[in-house]
């Protein structure tokens, strides 16, 4: 039986790097029913809404979808698909695992982090208002229930992935109500864990501790917002927002994408590095089932990554977009 797919191209850079990641998957013999369906900008110009509801409905169907980069406008235009997506489907754990890379990711060689980054709350879901002109409101909504899932989440990754540490990053020094609930959801969940050490952090002392010494951290979870900025930051140190992959989990459906944007300053010139697609894609495989295809992909990927001529121009080698995914399936 073949999956059944959501398939989003998204924007910018969106269409070639999914393309790639469907072109591995379908060379490693994964049989999957792709329905294509859009968001972002341009579903904007197809159909005037950046998140219609047939793209939502169909998510909803298949359970599963590969998902592009979508552009947001900034400052004005429409609210972000992706926030909007995220609650519409109650995606509330985001996981993102930063791993080194051998010969990659020389600056720092031993890095292991997955970010767990709660995916619904925060400032990110919470409306803004100009109370007068000149004077703008923007409210941070925290839950006891969003933030005690998020931690349990965090906790149940590491516990199925044998890892023992978890850090939560917060601000509670400042924003004692909405990091206070987040910090009692951690202290409450460890102690189903008792085998996972559990450290508290606060935000900005995490940011210098992961620029210095990123190799002693494990799982870290937090709110919205610390976690995109963390997400990106943790990208960094492995070589660039080329290489991160990502799950947007929730109990319903899961919507695999990267970390990095849709990236319009490299749209369409075949320069754009499709790892971090490719590997969303390995995350969904394992997801869905396929585990043996999953490895192999995984494993083809990291071999081309060897070469450095091989790899694309983000990481200082010669490859366009296409001529990297055609070494990655030369090698499954
Ligand atoms: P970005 O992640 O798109 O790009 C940041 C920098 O990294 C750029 O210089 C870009 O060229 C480079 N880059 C990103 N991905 C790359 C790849 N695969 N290969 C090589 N270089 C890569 O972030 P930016 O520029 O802040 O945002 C652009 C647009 O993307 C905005 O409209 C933003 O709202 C949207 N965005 C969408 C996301 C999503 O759909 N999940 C996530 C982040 C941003
Ligand atoms: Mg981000």
């Amino acid at each position: 039986m073949p999956h059944t797919i959501t398939l989003i191209y998204g924007d910018g850079i969106g269409p070639e790097v999914v393309q790639s990641a469907v072109d591995v998957i379908e060379a490693a013999g994964v049989k999957v029913t792709w329905l294509p369906r859009l968001l972002g900008l341009s579903a904007v110009d197809k159909c005037h809404d950046a998140v219609p509801t047939e793209t939502i409905d169909t998510i909803k169907m298949t359970k599963v979808a590969l998902k592009g980069p979508t552009t947001t406008p900034i400052g004005c235009g429409h609210r972000s698909a992706n926030v909007v997506l995220r609650k519409e489907l109650d995606l509330y754990a985001c996981i993102r695992p930063v791993k080194s890379i051998a010969n990659v990711s020389t600056r720092f060689p031993d890095v292991d982090i997955v970010i767990v980054r709660e995916n619904t709350e925060g400032l990110y879901a919470g409306p803004e208002a100009e109370l007068m002109p000149g004077v703008v409101v923007s409210f941070r909504v925290m839950s006891a229930k969003g933030c005690e899932r998020i931690a349990k989440a965090a906790f149940q990754y590491a516990h199925k992935f044998n890892r023992k540490k978890v850090a939560v990053a917060h601000k509670a020094n400042i924003l004692k109500l909405g990091d206070g609930l987040l910090l009692n959801a951690a202290r409450k969940v460890h102690k189903e864990y008792p085998d996972i050490a559990l450290s508290e952090n606060i935000i900005d002392s995490l940011a210098m501790n992961l620029v210095c010494d990123p190799a002693r951290f494990d799982v870290i979870f937090t709110e919205n917002m610390f976690g995109d900025i963390i997400s990106d930051l943790c990208a960094g140190l492995v070589g660039g927002l080329g290489l991160v992959p990502g799950a947007n989990m929730g109990d319903q459906c899961a919507v695999f994408e990267a970390v990095h944007g849709s990236a319009p300053d490299i749209a369409q010139q075949d320069v754009a590095n499709p790892c971090a697609m490719i590997q969303s894609g390995v995350m969904m495989l394992k997801y869905v089932g396929e585990h043996e295809a999953a490895v192999r992909i995984e494993k083809a990927l990291l071999c081309v990554l060897e070469e450095k001529p091989l790899r694309t121009r983000d990481l200082g080698g010669q490859s366009g977009t296409k001529s990297f995914t055609k070494n990655v399936i030369g090698r499954l």
